[in-house]
C-alpha cells in the first residue's frame, strides 16, 4: 500500500507521549507516525539496547526529539520511579498503553506462571501506568488522555489466548470506567482494538506458519490483513486535540473480521451461483 500522511505535519507539535513497549513492534510504528508529526515521545520498554536503537533510528529518520527509559511495566515500583523521572522535564500529555505479551497455546496446558506472565503484563502493568499518570495529572491539574491497545477479542473472548484476552477485556473495562470517573478530571481514556496487523513479536508467537496466515486473510471481508501505517493515523487521530470527544470509546481496525465472524448467515458468502439460484423464489 503506497504510504499516506493524512494529517498536517505539525498536529502533534511538542506533545509528549509516553509509548509502553516502544521500542518494537507497532508501538515502534506508531512513535515514528507520532514523531512525523511534531510529537516529542518517550519510549519505554525491558530491553535498553533495543530502545536506544530505535531512538537513536528514528531521530535521524524524522529529525524529532525522542527520549527513553529502561522499565519492566510489571514492576510497579520501578514504574513509579521511572514515571517520575520522567515528570521532572514536565508532565506528559498522553499515555499510550501499547506493551503486552501473549502465546498461543491449549489452556489445559498453561502453568499458573504461564497464565501470570501474560497478566502481569497487560493487565497489572497497563493499570501501574495508567495510575502512576492519572494521579500526577489529577495532583497538577494536567489535562490527560490515554490511549491503550486492546483486541477484539477483549469483547469476544478467544479460545488459545486465554489469558490474554481476560487481560485484554480488564484494560478494555479499566478504559470505561475512568472514561467516566477521571473525564470530569480532564483525563480522557480510549482504545484502540486492532484485528490482524502483522509484526515480527507477534506473528512468531501467534501465527507461526503460512496455512494459520492464509487462513486468518480469508476470513477477513476486506481481504488483506491491516497496514500498519493505518493503525498508526489511527492513533495518531486519538491522542490529537482534535479528538478531543471522543472518551471511552473502543475504535476497531480489523477489516471487519470479527463482525464477519459473529453473524450468523455470513457464511453464505461460501454459496455458489447455482446454490443462490436454488433458493430463488418459484417463478409464477
Ligand atoms: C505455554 C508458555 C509459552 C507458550 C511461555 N510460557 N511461552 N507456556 N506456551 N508458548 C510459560 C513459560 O513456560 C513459563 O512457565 C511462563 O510462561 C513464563 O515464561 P517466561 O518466558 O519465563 O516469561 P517472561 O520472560 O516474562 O515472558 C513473557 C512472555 C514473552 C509473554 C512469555 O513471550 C514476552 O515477553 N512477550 C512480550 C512480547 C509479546 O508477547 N508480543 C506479542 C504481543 S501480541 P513455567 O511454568 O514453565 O515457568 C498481542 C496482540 C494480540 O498481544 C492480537 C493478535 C491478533
Amino acid at each position: 500500500m503506497k504510504e499516506k500522511i493524512m494529517f498536517l505535519p505539525d498536529l502533534l507539535k511538542g506533545k509528549r507521549i509516553l509509548v509502553t513497549g516502544g521500542g518494537t513492534g507497532l508501538g515502534k510504528i506508531m512513535t515514528r507516525r507520532f514523531m512525523e508529526l511534531g510529537a516529542e515521545p518517550i519510549i519505554v520498554g525491558r530491553r535498553e539496547n533495543v530502545l536506544e536503537e530505535t531512538a537513536n533510528e528514528l531521530a535521524s529518520e524524522t529529525a524529532g526529539r525522542i527520549s527513553w527509559r529502561g522499565l519492566d511495566i510489571r514492576d510497579a515500583e520501578a514504574v513509579e520511579a521511572v514515571v517520575d523521572n520522567i515528570w521532572l522535564d514536565g508532565p506528559v500529555d498522553v499515555l499510550l498503553n501499547n506493551a503486552a505479551g501473549n502465546f498461543l497455546a491449549r489452556t489445559e496446558t498453561l502453568s499458573h506462571r504461564a497464565v501470570d506472565a501474560i497478566i502481569a503484563i497487560v493487565l497489572h502493568g497497563t493499570s501501574y501506568m495508567t495510575l502512576a499518570c492519572g494521579k500526577r495529572w489529577i495532583a497538577e491539574k494536567h489535562a490527560g488522555n490515554v490511549l491503550s491497545i486492546v483486541t477484539t477479542y477483549a469483547w469476544t473472548g478467544s479460545g488459545y489466548v486465554v489469558p490474554s484476552a481476560m487481560a485484554k477485556a480488564g484494560v478494555l473495562a479499566m478504559t470505561r470506567s475512568l472514561a467516566v470517573e477521571w473525564g470530569r478530571k480532564g483525563i480522557r481514556l480510549n482504545a484502540i482494538a486492532p484485528g490482524p496487523f502483522p509484526t515480527k513479536g507477534a506473528w512468531d508467537r501467534l501465527v507461526p506458519s503460512k496455512q494459520m496466515a492464509d487462513h486468518l486473510e480469508s476470513r477477513i471481508p476486506l481481504g488483506r490483513v491491516g497496514d500498519n501505517q493505518e493503525l498508526a493515523d489511527l492513533a495518531a487521530y486519538l491522542v490529537c486535540d482534535g479528538s478531543a470527544y471522543i472518551n471511552g470509546e473502543v475504535v476497531t481496525i480489523d477489516g471487519g473480521e470479527w463482525i464477519a465472524g459473529a453473524g450468523q448467515f455470513n457464511f453464505a458468502a461460501a454459496l455458489s451461483d447455482d446454490d443462490w439460484a436454488k433458493f430463488s423464489p418459484p417463478k409464477k
